[in-house]
């Protein structure tokens, strides 16, 4: 719904440019009016494209937890949440959507499982929190996925914000704070 008020707002202001820009050249081609908007339609494809890239994640190397195969991890699970966010964006449709999140799912639980065996292999003494936040975690996202099954459009947007903020925050707290740990253990 609200991409569709976007949409028609985006082609509202489209029509509106072109009829300021007929209008403001009766008024004689020196008039700066139609030119500032030629300038602005121009520049919208730009502005648009930077205002979507904003809705995606991206790996950065802050993120890094300096632990090779849980980096690998979380760049991957960073590409699954674009690829559902892409799902939601471009309404790609019901199958596209199941399946980025099935993948994005049973990835995260396949990820968390290979780090809680890492933090309990090594005796990390934070593990039991540390795999609670995981619990919490599946748990919501277990609720969002039921609440998916009664109002699509609006929960996929949901679920896209929520992992996109947990996702980042858990990697740059939680997961970072046992790098030095695992590090003294030779776990690199
Ligand atoms: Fe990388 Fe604790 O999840």
């Amino acid at each position: 719904m609200r991409k569709s008020l976007q949409s028609f707002g985006l082609s509202l202001f489209v029509v509106l440019a072109f009829l300021t820009i007929a209008i403001g050249f009766l008024f004689g081609i020196d008039n700066p009016i139609p030119w500032i908007m030629i300038a602005v339609l121009i520049a919208l494809p730009y502005i648009h494209k930077k205002l979507l890239s904003r809705e995606f994640v991206q790996w950065d190397d802050k993120l890094s937890v300096g632990i090779g195969v849980i980096d690998e991890d979380h760049k991957k699970l960073l590409g699954l949440i674009n690829n559902l966010q892409t799902a939601a964006h471009y309404h790609t449709g019901e199958a596209f959507e199941r399946q980025a999140l099935d993948e994005l799912v049973n990835y995260t639980k396949f990820h968390f499982q290979r780090e809680e065996d890492l933090m309990q292999a090594n005796g990390y003494a934070d593990f039991p929190s540390h795999k609670q936040q995981h619990e919490a975690m599946i748990l919501e996202v277990g609720k969002m996925l039921d609440a998916y099954e009664t109002d699509r459009a609006h929960t996929i947007e949901r679920l896209c914000q929520f992992l996109k903020k947990w996702l980042i925050n858990h990697i740059a707290g939680t997961d970072q704070a046992y790098a030095p740990y695992l590090h003294e253990k030779g776990v690199h």
